[in-house]
């Protein structure tokens, strides 16, 4: 493989880490033959991917999120309406096809229309709809692995059920005796409200709505890339009983981010007068990032 090593864009798009998610975890009813047609081990983005986590892993350290919680939850950098974040998220300009990927909101689109026709209430829509608006810290400069990436506990000992631990030992943090036992900072059962996850566009998000949108929306939004949680419960001893409950919501949005992909991309201009209500609805006319 000849590749930069040093390079931290090792994705050609941020799309590559949800696509490597989706082989992961496959549909439940896919029939196996399209399952294994689907998992192409000589596709060269799985080496894309796992250096994307070598860099995740190795630099997600206590912290590394300590600074980015300081200098991004001031939400000083920008400000603007949720549809213009929209519009600026649509500038990420990578390597992925033009003509067989969907922009960014085209995949937000796609999430939150196809909660709505399954007749959800509509906040549970809207959270479809922003649910990555947090990947505009790419634009702001952050690398990929400290925006997308299945997200994780710093400050306590790594789960092995995260996807490839391995990289893990690359971590100074699992050198340090304060954050490499199994509660690490933590109290057994203290909450995930009390956790610091590692750092990326779930929280970012999260951070920037709390006051605007009902719980069940909240853990859905921050808690969406928690896959060694929502899909592996390897983080129970951190969790309360409220986590318990709201993670219901975690599951239930899951399928939408991950198994809506039609093949007919939605049509944005049609869309844009019901989402830009139901954004009126719920948030201000400004966010501030
Ligand atoms: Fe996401
Ligand atoms: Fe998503």
């Amino acid at each position: 493989m000849n590749q930069d090593f040093d390079n931290n864009a090792p994705l050609g798009s941020l799309d590559e880490w949800e696509d490597d998610v989706l082989l992961r975890y496959p549909e439940p009813h896919t029939p196996a033959k399209a399952k294994e047609e689907f998992r192409n081990y000589d596709d060269p983005k799985r080496d894309t991917v796992k250096e994307f986590y070598r860099l995740n892993h190795t630099h997600q350290t206590y912290d590394f999120v300590m600074q980015k919680e300081a200098n991004y939850l001031k939400f000083d950098k920008k400000e603007m309406p949720a549809w213009d974040a929209f519009n600026f998220l649509n500038t990420l300009v990578d390597d992925s096809d033009p003509d067989t990927d969907l922009d960014q909101l085209q995949h937000l689109l796609q999430t939150s229309e196809a909660i709505r026709a399954d007749g959800h209430p509509d906040w549970f829509v809207l959270t479809g709809l922003l649910h990555d608006m947090g990947k505009v810290l790419c634009l702001f400069g952050e690398p990929q692995w400290a925006v997308v990436g299945d997200t994780f506990p710093v400050g306590c000992k790594h789960s092995d059920k995260i996807v490839y631990p391995e990289f893990f030992e690359l971590n100074p943090d699992s050198q340090d005796e304060r954050y490499n036992t199994t509660y690490g900072v933590y109290e057994p059962n203290c909450g995930l409200r009390n956790v610091h996850m590692s750092w990326g566009h779930d929280e970012y998000l999260y951070q920037m709505v709390k006051d605007h949108l009902p719980d069940s929306a909240l853990y859905m939004i921050r808690y969406h890339s928690f896959y060694a949680q929502h899909r592996e419960h390897a983080y129970e001893h951190l969790m309360d009983d409220y986590d318990r409950e709201m993670f219901e919501y975690v599951k239930l949005f899951n399928p939408y981010d991950l198994y809506s992909k039609a093949p007919v991309p939605p049509n944005v201009k049609e869309l844009k007068p019901y989402y830009e209500d139901l954004i009126a609805k719920y948030l201000p006319a400004t966010l501030k990032f």
